[in-house]
């Protein structure tokens, strides 16, 4: 694998989570690959799970690790092209990007949307421009528009968790103060899509999301409806892509309740974390017997460590 920006870059869907569940069972079977072998973690953005999974999986792989917060430790960026760098940035992307493809030989990024402009964002601009400058392989540690890593692990724990063929996966939509991306509802509509699941989407009207990643898929406004023997429900708020980046009134409440999970199929809830409870997800089902929330952060670690292994066979 040369690089790891999207579902697209996985050759084998089935297999790499194959590999990342070997992993899990073995994982310093490995440790040769990443010998003398350096992982650049670079932060535009704040992190818990994906930080530290990633790191674990490039250690238990016997690599090195740098992280950069580059927001906080860095230069400040400039990220136009054809500019007089005359006000506060420091330093170019050009110039940071391709000096870290000297030191490493595998580099991360994480780089959130701005959610004002909505073709710069699904143009991925800052996320392309270090794959563009940096020279060396590349791994989404959440995009603009995605967040591979993430799903990978969500699609682990399914496979891992499911108890028939091919689990009804819904995935809901869930209230928030405040305009967050779409990059994770994006990224696990577009994995789910080419899994072996039935998919469908539950959200109020407004919050659809670009058809580039649903490609088709079963989407209904009544929450009930989608969630009526369901197996796996994945909770997640997202702002809306049209008018993007708004959060269009919503009516009645879709926060998931252990009330509301009586019509599923004792459906399994997952989350990618980080999660307000009795907003976004209610305390009673993050505590209760049906939360995979936590095993599924867990699963972070197998997801990344299989893809650093392919990256890795492929240097
Ligand atoms: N789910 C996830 O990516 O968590 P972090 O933002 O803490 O890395």
């Amino acid at each position: 694998m040369k690089q790891f920006t999207s579902v697209k870059d996985v050759t084998d869907l089935k297999a790499i989570v194959a590999e990342a569940l070997v992993l899990k069972k073995d994982p310093f079977a490995y440790q040769h690959l990443g010998k003398n072998k350096m992982l650049g973690l670079v932060f535009l953005n704040p992190s818990l799970r994906t930080r530290m999974s990633t790191q674990k999986a490039a250690l238990n792989l016997g690599m090195n690790v740098m992280v950069l917060n580059i927001d906080k430790e860095g230069w400040a960026l400039e990220l136009r092209d054809n500019v007089v760098m005359n006000g506060t940035t420091v330093e170019h992307i050009r110039e940071a990007a391709a000096v870290m493809g000297e030191y490493l030989d595998i580099i991360g990024v994480r780089s959130f949307p701005g959610l004002k402009d909505r073709n710069e964002d699904y143009t991925e601009v800052i996320f392309n421009k270090f794959v563009e400058y940096c020279g060396i392989p590349i791994v989404s540690l959440e995009s603009a528009t995605r967040h591979p890593l993430q799903s990978l692990a969500d699609l682990i724990t399914i496979e891992e968790l499911k108890t028939k063929a091919r689990p009804k996966v819904v995935l809901t939509w869930a209230p928030h103060i405040k305009p967050l991306p779409q990059a994770v509802p994006n990224s696990f509509a577009e994995w789910m899509c080419k899994a072996d699941v039935d998919f469908v989407i539950t959200q109020p009207k407004g919050y659809e999301l670009s058809t580039d990643f649903t490609n088709g898929t079963t989407i209904t406004y009544n929450q009930d409806e989608a969630l009526a023997d369901a197996d796996f429900i994945y909770v997640k708020n997202w702002s809306a892509y049209e008018p993007y980046g708004q959060m269009p009134e919503v009516n009645g409440n879709w926060m998931l309740t252990n009330d509301r999970l009586k019509i599923t199929n004792n459906a399994k809830v997952m989350h990618c974390l980080p999660v307000r409870r009795d907003l976004e997800l209610s305390a009673e089902i993050l505590d209760g017997p049906n939360s995979l929330v936590v095993h599924e952060a867990g699963n972070r670690v197998w997801a990344a460590q299989a893809v650093l292994k392919q990256m890795l066979e492929a240097l």
